[in-house]
């Protein structure tokens, strides 16, 4: 049996203060969690974050990252800065990426090699809009964000990706997908994953669900045979709320 892999995703809150004091009420609440625990923190407060997680069971993650290595990028941060802080993990084409600012499948295919080429772990973010659920195009979305943001990933690089199921429908809104759709589409997607890079990477790729999770939900979402975590948004800003998540046990 394969752990879980929960990150929050603070989004755009929590200045340092704020990422001192809910890291603190969280180290002691997840120590004894058998899962991947992960924070995806704002730029600033990396940090701040690795110091204050280093030595306990909080991985700390950024929520991007540049293509390139360095250059005249304005506003951007680079895979070798990520690395140099010690940061564990990246979330890239996070929905809210590739509608307010423009991210496309091939920005997010070559921001993934370069945090895999410095050896950052990478939760690349897929999903469809209510729209195209209703037009029954789900599949085909989430197919061609996977192909176009993986394109040339060889199944060794695979293997340090987590894939995160987030429908847009249901970021940020209240409405989660129900555990049958979740399950469904996430054991899609691994069936999809098992074509490009074979079954037993597949199997072994960790897929997870984001979405409206929280401490009432997850326990049924996270039972589910191939839901392999969650990326939590607005309860991971709550360390009890988080914990709870965090902390599931089968
Ligand atoms: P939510 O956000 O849990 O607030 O819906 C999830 C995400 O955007 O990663």
């Amino acid at each position: 049996m394969k752990n879980k892999i929960l990150a929050g995703n603070w989004k755009m809150n929590n200045d340092i203060s704020c990422a001192r004091q809910l890291l603190t009420q969280l180290i002691p609440l997840v120590k004894e969690s058998t899962n991947t625990v992960v924070a995806c923190v704002p730029y600033t407060d990396l940090a701040v974050a690795v110091e204050l997680c280093r030595g306990t069971n909080i991985k700390i993650g950024a929520q991007n990252v540049h293509w390139a290595s360095s250059g005249a990028f304005t506003g951007e941060i680079s895979a070798p800065m990520l690395q140099e802080l010690g940061v564990a993990y990246v979330i890239i084409g996070h929905s809210e990426r590739r509608t307010y600012f423009g991210e496309t499948d091939a920005t997010i295919c070559m921001r993934i090699k370069k945090a895999l080429e410095y050896n950052l772990l990478v939760i690349m973010c897929i999903g469809e809009s209510l729209a195209q659920r209703q037009s029954n195009q789900t599949q085909q979305i989430l197919n061609s964000q996977l192909s176009l943001g993986l394109k040339d990933i060889s199944s060794s690089q695979a293997k340090n990706i987590i894939v995160a199921y987030e429908p847009i429908w249901a970021i940020g809104t209240g409405v989660t997908a129900t555990t049958q759709q979740a399950q469904e589409t996430i054991c899609y997607i691994r069936k999809t994953l098992s074509t490009m890079f074979g079954e037993n990477t597949a199997k072994e790729m960790y897929i997870q669900y984001g979405g409206s999770m929280n401490q009432t939900n997850a326990q049924e979402l996270l039972s589910q045979p191939d839901i392999d975590g969650g990326l939590i948004g607005g309860a991971s800003l709550d360390a009890t709320k988080f914990a709870t998540i965090a902390n599931y046990n089968k």
